[in-house]
């Protein structure tokens, strides 16, 4: 009789069990179920977990910005100049000269931060020393840009926005005045000029398949198209816009690390894409439920058109000047070599005397060459902050502003 000993506690277990089921199968919805499985998967996707790894700094402390400024043959000087007119102890900088320039000025411009006292003392300069290939129009642009980025992410210390400049940009209100307005907006703000209408480039620059010799090659030579063409992606939405922008540090380290992979899948589309600087960031930033609502629709730059319009910048000029302040935008492009005007914005927008720095609070006394950074917890903005606030706050106050994201 060993069999019966277990079997009656066998039934006794079995019944209690399927009572205790049925009494929470009736106590509770018709759906307790499902209800609990749309909850656990809400906890395993990862995806939906973004906006947790993505915060900014207090907004009680003075912004900081991370700039990436690159050039080409014959930059060198004009690299310097615009690294001048943009220093500030509090940022961070980058610089590139691609691989067409000589060994020789790239070493120049090393040995140059190397020397300045105060870049060597405050440490915020560096310039990339593994030079990248880059092709007009080809993705070697991105790949460069999110070089840059990925070295001031891991050896920039705290900074909130970056922004990738090039040496024939050249800014139009003082670093002073720039991280004065910005300590007054968002930190999670990315400044993008962006829009799905993409008009001809639907046909130029969506459907023709390119190959950039710069990914492998170490020859320069242009990009090139191939055979047959490509239909215009449904996996997910194509945005196009300006080159120039202001991305949030949350936006650049998804850029990099993003865990979706959605960055790295677009990075690989955009790999074989006509122009892919004036696109992957937008589309990027507007495929992404949690960085839709962070874009603003402008790119900070005054940039003025030859035609056909949004291909060729003209060089800008005195005669440029005036649109160029009435257009309240931080930078313009593009400037020649020493181009006169440049002259002009120094004495009359930075107060900046040739080949020094732009004084502020950190840095007041022009008349002696020592400059003394003791004080670097205070902004002296100027006439460009009211400038920067009145277009900043433009787009802010737009009583539309929260429904023009990614259209
Ligand atoms: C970054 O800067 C370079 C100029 O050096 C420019 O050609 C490129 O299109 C810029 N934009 C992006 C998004 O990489
Ligand atoms: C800073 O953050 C606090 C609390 O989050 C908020 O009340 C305040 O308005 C913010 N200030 C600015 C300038 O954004
Ligand atoms: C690449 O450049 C080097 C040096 O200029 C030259 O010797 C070589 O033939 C070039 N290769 C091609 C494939 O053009
Ligand atoms: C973005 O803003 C719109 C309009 O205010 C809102 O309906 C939507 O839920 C927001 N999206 C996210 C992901 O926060
Ligand atoms: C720099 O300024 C501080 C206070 O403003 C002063 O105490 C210090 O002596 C100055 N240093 C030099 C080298 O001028
Ligand atoms: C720093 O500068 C601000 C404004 O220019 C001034 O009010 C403050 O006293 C200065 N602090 C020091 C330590 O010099």
């Amino acid at each position: 009789m060993e069999g019966n000993k277990w079997f009656i506690p066998l039934i006794f277990a079995l019944l209690t069990s399927s009572l205790f089921i049925i009494s929470i199968l009736n106590s509770t919805s018709n759906y307790p179920l499902f209800h609990q499985s749309v909850h656990a998967s809400s906890i395993l996707f990862v995806e939906s977990k973004l906006h947790t790894a993505t915060t900014t700094r207090p907004n009680s402390t003075i912004p900081r910005l991370a700039y990436l400024i690159s050039g080409s043959i014959g930059d060198g000087e004009r690299i310097k100049r615009t690294l001048k007119a943009l220093y500030h102890p509090l940022n961070q900088y980058v610089l590139h000269l691609d691989l067409e320039t000589s060994v020789k000025e790239r070493n120049e411009l090393v040995k140059y931060v190397k020397k300045e006292a105060l870049f060597v003392e405050i440490g915020n300069v560096r310039v990339i020393e593994r030079s990248n290939l880059i092709t007009y129009r080809g993705p070697t642009m991105v790949s460069n840009t999110l070089h840059a980025a990925a070295v001031l992410v891991k050896e920039g210390g705290e900074w909130d926005w970056f922004i990738n400049l090039s040496a024939s940009d050249y800014p139009l209100v003082t670093q002073d005045d720039l991280l004065h307005c910005l300590r007054n907006i968002p930190r999670y703000l990315n400044f993008i000029e962006h829009t799905s209408d993409l008009d001809w480039k639907e046909e130029y620059r969506a459907k023709p398949i390119i190959i950039d010799p710069g990914l492998y090659s170490l020859n320069k030579s242009d990009v090139f198209f191939v055979e047959p063409k490509r239909s215009v992606p449904t996996a997910f939405k194509l945005f196009t816009g300006s080159a120039w922008m202001m991305l949030s540090r949350p936006f650049v380290e998804y850029l990099l690390s993003g865990w979706d992979s959605l960055p790295r899948t677009l990075l690989m589309y955009y790999t074989n894409f006509l122009s892919s600087p004036e696109g992957y960031f937008q589309t990027v930033v507007c495929n992404v439920q949690e960085f839709i609502n962070t874009t603003v629709n402008h790119d900070l730059h005054f940039i003025a058109w030859d035609n056909p319009p949004k291909q060729h910048p003209h060089y800008l000029t005195t005669d440029d000047y005036r649109e160029m302040v009435e257009s309240n935008a931080p930078f313009a492009r593009k400037f020649g070599r020493n181009e006169p005007v440049l002259d002009k914005i120094d004495s009359e927008l930075l107060g900046r005397k040739p080949d020094g720095f732009v004084p502020g609070s950190w840095f007041g006394d022009t008349n002696t060459l020592t400059i003394n950074v003791t004080n670097i917890t205070s902004l002296l903005p100027g006439p460009g902050a009211e400038r920067l606030t009145s277009l900043i706050s433009g787009f802010l106050s737009d009583k539309d502003f929260d429904k023009k994201h990614c259209l």
